[in-house]
């Protein structure tokens, strides 16, 4: 695909060569994503960074990535702080702050709105997450993620068992990265969930019809034995009719140092893609797993930055500019 001009809706968008090319571009970024050299590539530009739903780390790390590309960030945060609160529509929305904007990062709780929102937009939309549907940026960095960290192993993503664990029909970060692996060879899945919350049949028919093997159970220790990631997930509880009904499953699956060294192998990797919940209910990765060098969940998350400052130099074509725009930092840095 030609990432020029191109909303980013779905990984669905992707082949296998157009994730090359986008890692490629992250690895490039990395000196500017670590702060250790400045680039101004996209002084003057503006991201309008829409999220009508709660986030940390989406809405921050596609804000830093455009500042640390020069740009500036305009933000709305909440459905009631916006005028979507009076009726108004996505497409009049997408109308208006699209001719504010170079570039628009979306989040909102409903799937596909984010879609029905870049109809209307005249400028590139990113989907920053629509409802249980999608979360493309956050699947490229779990991918990224992965690639690194078993590299370090000797491997490459071909070939590895994934235990994908947790609220796995509502959590959009897992669906995404299901539709994202398919592109790759010979994988093996376990989807650990109770019955009640497993992985949407068309995503484990997808997955089937690419070739992989699809495991799908209620056990968490046999489930996470020769496994080279295990990737865990939250309760989605915004996605239940009340706290109580996600009460019901949250705690079900909690993944601790010693449940760690009996059942993984030495160098499983975890992962999640956070928030965890890490009250006492729930804690489903225990900080007890903290200084586990296997831990790559705040890998995973500075490694947002490289990969959605990729997604803005490809989409708004800045790629081969981004050295030209740049010299050294001047302040302390200990990165
Ligand atoms: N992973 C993720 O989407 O985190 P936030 O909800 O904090 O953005």
């Amino acid at each position: 695909m030609n990432f020029i001009g191109q909303h980013i809706l779905s990984v669905q968008q992707f082949e296998r060569a157009d994730i090359d090319r986008l890692f490629s571009v992250a690895d490039m970024m990395e000196p500017y994503a670590r702060r250790q050299r400045l680039t101004k590539v996209l002084d003057g530009a503006i991201l309008g960074n829409m999220f009508f739903e709660p986030s940390t780390r989406t809405r921050v790390s596609f804000g830093c990535a455009f500042n640390l590309l020069g740009g500036e960030v305009r933000e709305t945060t909440g459905i009631q702080n916006s005028a979507l609160a009076k009726g108004e529509s996505l497409y009049d929305t997408a109308r208006v702050l699209s001719g504010y904007s170079d570039i628009i990062v979306m989040r909102h709780p409903e799937a596909f709105s984010v879609a029905e929102f870049a109809s209307a937009s005249r400028v590139p939309v990113i989907n920053g997450g629509d409802g249980a549907n999608e979360h493309p940026s956050q699947a490229l960095l779990d991918l990224y993620t992965i690639r690194k960290e078993v590299s370090g192993q000797g491997k490459s993503i071909d070939h590895l068992r994934i235990a994908m664990i947790g609220d796995l029909k509502n959590g959009r970060t897992v669906h995404s990265l299901c539709k994202l692996m398919r592109l790759y060879n010979n994988l093996y899945f376990t989807m650990v969930a109770p019955a009640e919350l497993q992985m949407q049949q068309e995503v484990v028919e997808m997955l089937r019809e690419a070739g992989h093997t699809v495991v799908v159970t209620d056990k968490l220790e046999e489930s996470i034995s020769k496994v080279d990631i295990a990737y865990s997930t939250r309760i989605q509880e915004e996605r239940f009719a009340s706290k109580e009904e996600a009460d019901r499953y949250r705690g079900r699956f909690r993944l601790n140092q010693s449940i760690y060294t009996e059942f993984c192998e030495p160098n499983t990797v975890i992962m999640h893609p956070l928030p965890r919940d890490s009250r006492m209910e729930a804690n489903e990765l225990d900080n007890d797993l903290n200084e586990n060098p296997n831990l790559a969940i705040f890998r995973q998350a500075d490694n947002g930055i490289n990969v959605r400052m990729a997604l803005f130099a490809m989409i708004l074509d800045v790629v081969d500019q981004v050295d030209s725009h740049s010299r050294s930092v001047n302040w302390y840095t200990n990165r």
